[in-house]
């Protein structure tokens, strides 16, 4: 059942280039340079009516809405804010009809998420969910959404379904964008680079053994600190995220320039700095703050563009990822920490499968 994999986690991060073919599949438009998602389930009016896009869910579903939130707002020209489900639903938000409320739940079942749809529908807003469980209870309440197709997710450790995830917020996005200011042109460029996805996550799970090598220098420290900024920045924290939950290794993910307000107080001699500096836009000031974290010791593992030699210079070890869509690759990127968490985590003897203390499915509130 887990096809030759030693896990479920290590199989399921390899399904990836599948699991995107799938959830890409028949969405995008390289003519309109947009994408069909008819889940979506409205008007091309209703969606320019939209003045608002709040994600929300929990855990690694709720980093996926951390990614959404740049989509939105740069292809969309939409504010879109994500919040904690169980947040939102007890702060009395500011909802309205013109706000579109996205739940972001891979089980569907997420009871604060779940309790999140109800608040919002009863307050009237457009509601949609964002599921990989077909038939599930978010599914059933936002009557309207679209499916992840990542296929089912056994490991309690989400990997598959983020990725996924992040794919189709970004086709959302583009979809509200192509409503509004983005171009045709930039839209059908973002869709042809939406649609290299699983090339491009394939070229990163085959480094899966050279990460297990890396993996070696990282496994027998208390902390570790991931920073990114952008649109790495969520996915520093999805590296933290992971790293803790199956490792127990104590991981926490900054943006880069907050180092400087604090955390880089937890700096010591060799302790594991993760830096996310592929070439996207703010990539020299993350360079900037890896020199910081070198001054005072730390071990630097660079994830970083193929054959981006000047990034390579300030970092101890290096992972790289094909060159692509700043946006798109923040999905590369996620799947290069997966891949060394679960090496992390092998190392150290984990149950990687089945973390303790985690369900799957967190039902309770
Ligand atoms: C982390 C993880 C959890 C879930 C969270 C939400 O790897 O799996 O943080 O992401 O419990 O679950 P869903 O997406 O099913 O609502």
């Amino acid at each position: 059942e887990k096809g030759g994999f030693e896990h479920f986690m290590l199989k399921e991060i390899h399904e990836q280039p599948d699991a995107l073919r799938n959830a890409i599949r028949g969405r995008l438009d390289f003519n309109l340079g947009s994408s069909v998602l008819s889940g979506m389930g409205s008007s091309a009016r209703d969606l320019a009516e939209i003045q608002r896009v709040v994600m929300v869910g929990c855990g690694t579903s709720l980093h996926a809405g951390l990614v959404g939130e740049y989509a939105f707002e740069d292809l969309a020209d939409v504010h879109a804010e994500v919040q904690q489900a169980a947040e939102f639903r007890y702060r009395n938000p500011l909802i309205t009809r013109s706000d579109l409320v996205v739940a972001i739940s891979q089980s569907g079942e997420t009871a604060d998420t779940l309790a999140a749809v109800r608040e919002a529908n009863q307050k009237g807003a457009f509601v949609m969910g964002l599921c990989n469980v077909v038939g599930s209870t978010i599914s059933r309440e936002t009557g309207r959404g679209v499916y992840l197709h990542a296929g089912p997710e056994i490991s309690v450790a989400s990997t598959k379904a983020f990725t996924c995830q992040v794919a189709v917020l970004l086709m959302m996005a583009l979809k509200l964008g192509r409503g509004r200011r983005f171009s045709r042109e930039e839209g059908t460029r973002l869709a042809r680079e939406i649609e290299r996805l699983p090339e491009l996550v394939e070229k990163v799970v085959t480094q899966s053994a050279r990460i297990a090598d890396i993996a070696k220098r990282y496994a027998d420290h208390e902390h570790t600190f991931f920073i990114g900024r952008g649109y790495l920045y969520p996915v520093a924290l999805e590296g933290a995220l992971k790293l803790k939950e199956i490792s127990y290794i104590h991981a926490e993910g900054y943006h880069a320039a907050e180092l400087k307000h604090g955390p880089i107080a937890l700096l010591v001699e060799g302790t594991p700095v993760i830096a996310l500096a592929n070439d996207i836009p703010g990539k020299d000031k993350t360079l900037g703050n890896v020199e910081e974290c070198r001054a005072r010791g730390a071990r630097i593992l660079g994830v970083i563009t193929e054959g981006d030699h000047e990034a390579a210079e300030f970092m101890d070890d290096v992972i790289e990822i094909p060159a692509c869509h700043p946006l798109v690759s923040t999905i590369p990127t996620a799947v290069a920490l997966q891949l060394l968490s679960y090496h992390i985590a092998r190392h150290r003897g984990c149950e990687i499968d089945q973390p303790r203390n985690l369900a799957k499915s967190v039902t309770v509130e």
